[in-house]
């Protein structure tokens, strides 16, 4: 599956977060309670993205 960041294509897994493929591809999207080993928390709503 293809998402577009800033205009970019970038493939993405079926289930995977923007954040992932964001951090996966080196765009920074701030965030707090989000851990690669831990998951999505979900709480702080610092990485909130316009959709
Ligand atoms: S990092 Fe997304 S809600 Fe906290």
């Amino acid at each position: 599956m293809i998402v577009y960041l800033n205009g970019k294509a970038y493939e993405a897994s079926p289930g995977e977060q923007v954040l992932q493929v964001a951090l996966r591809n080196n765009i920074y999207i701030p965030h707090l309670c989000f851990h690669e080993k831990t998951g999505k928390a979900a709480k702080c709503r610092a990485c909130v993205v316009e959709v």
